[in-house]
């Protein structure tokens, strides 16, 4: 163990269902950290992956007639595209289907079954299908449900093996109570302490009425209970026990990052396993916010689940890594708006940072055909400029080191707005007027460093970014390669001519967004809902049938379509009923061209008073029905099915 080791995890996520942003958030924040503490210099290692065990695979691969195997084997690519596309540095993906975990965990069970640990029992209990857990009378919901979820519960009796949890109440108690920071924020260390302080119970760890798990060592009628299973992936992916493998050098300096709905299996199952099997707990776990959407819990059924995949297709991927962190203080919950990532991109991304480098970069090019002033004499302000930069650099370490990740971005763009100033205080273009070129040089020398230390500092949060101001600063290597140890105000010894290839961020035109989001909001709604903008009209009286039968219907033959002069929407049409012929002016104008009616076998309400539409008289009316549909207008003429009817037919 080391102390400059970091080791850092997510959540191993389900693969019954797609990724979405809330697993997109926590493998990001994991991304930054790695990157943040190995450009510290530390040796850090990234694990995330996929939890591929018990009831839910194996419910959701059944609903698909397919295997739960290949289940797996499919929806893993969602995630490993996903972290392909968010530029995501793990160092290892782990599955927990894989031999190298499945043959640690029996060992896991070896061990504590034979240390007695682990013993047999019975348990009788309700327990949650979606949740993985039975759940504690005293917690169910009305009507025997999940307090999580508020799903059905089943009642089960199982033979099963359980794990001697209770056992660890005090041994943990002492634990938290020595490292006051294994659990982040305070808020959660709070919460563990009080349940652990409630007493726990053991913990049933296998079960018999389920296949789809690692098979019990010695019992094969059971298999082990999916969290049992899972948490002891941060300790297989590292090849635990092995005397050599890396878990010696990373335990246990590892920081597991989680969402708070997992918190209890992280901060006291997990400890206690590890308490058991004689390793000490991890000296972090983190528990991040939950991210609801436009103010609802984000579901399938509500339709509202946000596809990272399209978030990054419209934004790009860096704009919606840093949205994520700036928006929401990391252990808070938040609320998604993609507005709310519109007016960021614009203000942060475009105004802050992009005009920075392209108006630095143009003055350059301009005073200096680009290249970089290699000496220059500072001013106080230039000095005051360095000192900032200097106090962002250890500002942001702190604060990244503490998970803060929103004020750490606070802190780097008002370095940045105060660069942005410097340019309005000290008046380049008057300078280059009056041919100062000593001050002229100076400033631009300012400018340029104070966007190589952003570049620097933005690396982890946004690489590839970083990675483009870096190019156009005319640098060599890569930002995210260099030690941040290594970065010093005024360190550049070779000439560097500045390359400016374009702006950084598109500024995205607010109304333009605005319509076309309302658009694809209509049209994901009608998807979830195709009678979203139904109505249907409130049910008339009952009537007699003399009511009826005083209407005069009949079925008339179209014979000629003409367009009434100065109407839209009418058209006069020639009818022949047999017995006679007429006129009719009717509003279907914008449904029909004329050689869709002509020829066609309408019913016309023959009784009706004449009346006069744009001085055209028309006598009677035809019977048409109109949609529900209230997002648009449609007209549906009656016709008759039996086109050999005789024009005049009477209904009744
Ligand atoms: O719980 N907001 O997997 P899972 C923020 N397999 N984060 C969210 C979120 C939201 N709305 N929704 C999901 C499991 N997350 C187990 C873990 S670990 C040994 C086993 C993130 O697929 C958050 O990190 O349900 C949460 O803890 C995790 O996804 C749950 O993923
Ligand atoms: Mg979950």
């Amino acid at each position: 163990m080391s102390e400059n080791n970091f080791y850092i995890t997510t959540p191993i996520y389900y693969v019954n269902d797609v990724p979405h942003i809330g697993h997109a958030y926590t493998t990001i924040a994991a991304d930054v950290l790695k990157r943040w503490h190995r450009s510290g210099g530390e040796d850090s290692y990234f694990l995330t992956g996929t939890d591929e065990h018990g009831q839910k695979i194996q419910t959701a691969a059944e609903k698909r007639g397919i295997t739960p195997i290949e289940l797996c084997d499919e929806v893993v690519q969602n995630f490993k595209k996903l972290w392909d596309v968010l530029n995501i540095d793990n160092d290892d993906f782990i599955r927990t289907t894989q031999p190298r975990h499945e043959k640690v965990v029996q060992e896991v069970f070896r061990r504590l079954k034979a240390s007695g640990d682990i013993y047999k029992g019975e348990y009788e209990g309700w327990y949650c299908v979606p949740c993985e857990t039975y759940v504690p009378e005293a917690q169910m919901g009305e009507g025997q449900t999940c307090p999580d979820c508020g799903r059905a519960l089943t009642k089960m009796t199982e033979e099963t093996y359980f794990f001697r949890l209770s056992k660890y109440t005090e041994p943990l108690l002492k634990y938290y109570e020595e490292h006051p920071d294994a659990i982040m924020p305070k808020n959660r260390y709070n919460e563990v302490v009080s349940f652990i302080k409630s007493g726990l119970r053991d913990q049933s760890i296998s079960r018999t009425t389920l296949k789809w798990g690692i098979p019990l060592p010695g019992d094969e009628a059971h298999v082990i209970y999916v969290w049992f299973d899972a948490l002891i992936n941060y300790l297989s992916a590292l090849d635990f026990p092995e005397e050599n493998g890396k878990w010696r050098k990373y335990w246990p300096v590892v920081h597991h990052l989680v969402g708070k709905d997992i918190i209890r299996f992280h901060c006291v199952i997990w400890p206690a396993m590890l308490m058991a099997l004689g390793i000490t707990p991890p000296v972090r776990v983190f528990a991040h916010g939950w991210w609801t959407v436009e103010g609802d819990k984000m579901s399938k059924s509500k339709g509202n689940v946000v596809d990272p995949f399209e978030m990054v297709d419209r934004y790009g991927r860096d704009p919606f890594r840093y949205f994520l962190l700036r928006e929401v203080p990391f252990g808070h919950d938040g609320d998604f708006s993609e507005f709310a990532m519109v007016r960021r991109i614009n203000s942060d991304l475009v105004n802050d940072l992009g005009n920075l480098l392209s108006r630095s970069l143009q003055m350059i090019d301009k005073y200096r055909g680009g290249d970089l002033p290699m000496t220059y004499t500072a001013a106080d302000i230039d000095n005051e400029i360095k000192e900032c930069a200097e106090n962002t650099f250890k500002e942001m370490d702190a604060l990244v080191g503490r998970f803060a990740f929103d004020e750490a971005l606070k802190t780097l763009w008002t370095f940045i707005g105060r660069a942005n100033k410097y340019i309005d205080e000290t008046e380049p273009w008057k300078l280059g007027r009056e041919g100062d070129k000593d001050r002229l040089d100076a400033v631009l020398r300012v400018l340029w460093e104070s966007l190589r230390l952003s570049a620097v500092l933005v690396a982890p949060f946004m690489p590839e970014t970083a990675c483009g101001v870096w190019q156009q600063l005319g640098l060599d290597g890569s930002p995210l390669d260099l030690g941040r140890a290594n970065w010093q105000w005024g360190k550049a010894d070779k000439q560097i001519k500045v390359n400016r290839v374009g702006i950084l961020f598109p500024r995205i035109d607010i109304e333009k967004w605005k319509a076309q989001k309302n658009a694809r909001d209509e049209e994901k709604r009608l998807k979830s809902d195709p009678k979203a903008n139904y109505k249907y009209e409130e049910a008339k009286p009952q009537i007699e049938y003399d009511d009826f039968a005083k209407l005069d219907l009949r079925v008339a033959m179209i014979e000629k379509v003409e367009s009434v002069p100065k109407a839209d929407r009418l058209y006069k049409l020639a009818l022949d009923l047999g017995s006679e012929k007429r006129t009719i002016v009717s509003s279907i104008k914008e449904f029909y061209k004329p050689e869709e009616l002509q020829g066609r076998k309408i019913i016309v309400l023959c009784n009706l008073k004449p009346a006069k539409f744009r001085g055209v008289e028309s006598n009677g009316m035809l019977l048409a029905a109109s949609s529900p549909d209230k997002s648009k207008e449609t007209i549906t003429l009656l016709t008759v099915i039996d086109d050999t009817i005789p024009t005049g037919s009477q209904i009744n």
